[in-house]
């Protein structure tokens, strides 16, 4: 009995515990959302100039290549550029970013612009170098990160906007850590990001930290899942066509047996 008891009581003070930690992120409405929902194009590209001129100078996007923003469904998809090395908006992209190449005849590694054929490149050349950076936290890898976390695309505009005055009494297990009140265990060795103003927005959207946390989560749900309309859209037709294809097996049916006595 007085096992029982204890864990009774184990059980309840850690569903307790656990209730306390975790801050479920607000369910938002995505334009993505949805069996028809597809990504707000607008967003996509402010988004991606937030990741490029806030979160690039910490995280990488490994699984990312430069073409991948101009093919279909992507931010900067242009239908008379059907093949996106060819559109001039993503090679100008591109050739922003100065990325490392070689050897040469010599044996030496050079620089050159970027190449819609290349990946975003890394902020740091290996995680040991990030977490020297970071205060010995590892910045994760971006690319999946939607897909990579509970709550997906609410949890990381929760984080992005979730910072806060630490509660009386909350100390800090270590220095350079901030309050956070959607990260597991609320102390995150991410700064603060998403300040008034932070990028000025190129389509002249008014860059509140609630918009730059909306749009780089856009950008970053697009990102975890590049073909998403694609798949909606085939989905559709597959039901479209089992529809049709079951009329027309029900009719066959029915001619099949019309002189049949059953
Ligand atoms: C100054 C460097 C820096 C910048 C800039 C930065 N981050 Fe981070 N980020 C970090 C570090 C360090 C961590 C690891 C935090 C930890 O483990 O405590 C992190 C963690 C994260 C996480 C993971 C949280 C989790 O649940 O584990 C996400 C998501 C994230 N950052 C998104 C972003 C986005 C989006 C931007 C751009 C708006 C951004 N970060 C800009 C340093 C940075």
């Amino acid at each position: 009995m007085r096992v029982f008891l204890i864990a009774v009581a184990l059980l309840t003070s850690t569903t307790a515990i656990a209730a306390e930690e975790e801050v479920h992120a607000p369910n938002q409405d995505w334009s993505f959302e949805g069996p028809f929902g597809v990504f707000d194009r607008a967003s996509l590209q402010r988004g991606y100039q937030v990741y490029r001129e806030v979160c690039a100078a910490c995280h990488s996007m490994d699984y990312m290549y430069f073409r991948m923003l101009g093919q279909e469904g992507g931010p900067f998809h242009d239908e008379d550029y059907p093949n996106p090395n060819d559109n001039p908006v993503i090679k100008a992209l591109s050739a922003e970013f100065q990325i490392e190449d070689g050897p040469d005849d010599l044996g030496d590694m050079f620089m050159r612009p970027g190449q819609t054929s290349d990946r975003f490149p890394a902020p740091y050349p290996n995680d040991n170098a990030a977490r020297a950076a970071n205060g010995g936290a590892h910045p994760p890898d971006l690319s999946v990160i939607v897909k990579a976390r509970g709550g997906g695309a609410d949890y990381l505009d929760a984080l992005l906007t979730g910072y806060e005055e630490a509660p009386e009494g909350e100390e800090p297990p270590r220095a350079g850590l901030y309050y956070n009140e959607y990260f597991a265990g609320h102390w995150i060795a991410m700064p603060p990001q998403l300040t008034e103003g932070r990028v000025t927005y190129e389509d002249g959207t008014e860059a509140t930290p609630e918009q730059m946390a909306e749009d780089v989560t856009t950008f970053l749900a697009w990102a975890s899942e590049p073909h998403m309309e694609t798949r909606k859209r085939m989905g559709f037709g597959v039901i479209i066509f089992l529809i049709i294809l079951s009329g027309l097996t029900f009719l066959a049916y029915k001619e099949v047996w019309r002189d049949v006595e059953h």
